[in-house]
């Protein structure tokens, strides 16, 4: 049996099948409509969600599999005093996988230690959100047609940001990637990212503070909120807060090919009107987050089809 905690759990070779096969879900949805039958997936969020929790929904009924679950950690027994470990080794009882998403970073962790079934890392704290990776990589591998010789602006919360965090990890496997980091001096990179991640893997990277410094070089840029839930106090987050807005003006800086991703929700760091631009790739990105969920779902559970 295994866990997906990290985007590192699986090797190039592995994410090679894994995006294959989300590829051939895409094209060929019907082959793929029943491979789920009568197995039951469970999402154990203790954090408000709306894309990965549905996605994740979505893929197991395209599967033709199940759901249960609940969406807050107050209408589980977590709010009479349950321990996550406890209370995935229950849902092991009820479902066949779990993806649960946590505040606590190592949350999911704990969880999957005594669990009889695969858990999924859905987000903890401001640590890791590998299948929000394994979305990027799908998005990325569909648009720009390869991972490798890439220039990946990364703009905003660079510190909490945990969408960031598990990319750069596994981005850094791939030949010829290099990275500029977007961020007020405030929100940089954890120094482990830059340290041990970065310069561990001799990855070439800069960081800059303005948008409009950056934006000519890239193939890619990954936008990130701001997240006002991460932050001590409300005053250090209304200061940082507006501090990027992508608009139609900046987006005249950058290549005619680059891509525009963004995890989402934005709140006001891409303005709308850069929805219209071709290069925006943000709500097909979503879109790809269902066929992504319904390859790893397969994957976990070793349904051949
Ligand atoms: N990208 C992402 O994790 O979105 P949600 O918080 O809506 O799940």
């Amino acid at each position: 049996m295994r866990h997906l905690m990290s985007p590192m759990d699986f090797s190039v070779e592995e994410l090679d099948k894994l995006l294959s096969l989300a590829d051939d879900i895409e094209k060929n949805p019907a082959k793929y409509a029943h491979a789920c039958d009568g197995k039951i997936l469970a999402t154990c969020f203790y954090e408000p969600s709306t894309r990965t929790r549905l996605s994740f929904e979505s893929a197991m009924l395209r599967l033709g599999g199940q759901v249960l679950g609940f969406s807050e950690a107050g209408s589980s027994s977590a709010a009479k005093g349950e321990s996550v470990s406890d209370t995935i080794r229950v849902i092991s009882c009820y479902a066949d996988i779990c993806a649960i998403r946590h505040p606590k970073e190592g949350a999911p962790l704990v969880g999957s230690q005594k669990s009889l079934i695969p858990v999924i890392n859905a987000g903890d704290g401001g640590h890791q959100h590998p299948t929000q990776t394994l979305t990027d990589l799908l998005t990325i591998k569909q648009k720009k047609g390869r991972l490798d010789n890439l220039t990946i602006g990364l703009c905003g919360d660079l510190k909490f940001g945990r969408t960031v965090h598990s990319l750069i990890e596994a981005l850094v496997r791939y030949e010829n990637v290099s990275f500029v980091l977007i961020s007020p001096e405030e929100l940089r990179v954890p120094s482990y990212i830059r340290e041990e991640v970065l310069e561990g893997n001799n990855i070439p990277y800069k960081e800059v503070e303005r948008l409009e410094d950056a934006m000519a070089d890239l193939d890619i840029l990954y936008m990130t909120r701001i997240q006002k839930e991460r932050f001590f106090n409300e005053e250090d987050y209304l200061r940082m807060k507006g501090f990027y807005i992508l608009d139609p003006k900046k987006m005249e800086l950058a290549k005619q090919d680059m891509i525009v991703m963004h995890p989402l929700p934005r709140v006001n760091e891409i303005s709308v009107e850069v929805d219209k631009d071709e290069r925006a790739n943000y709500f097909e990105q979503a879109q790809y987050g269902v066929y992504v969920r319904m390859a790893l779902i397969l994957t976990l559970l070793e349904v051949q089809v």
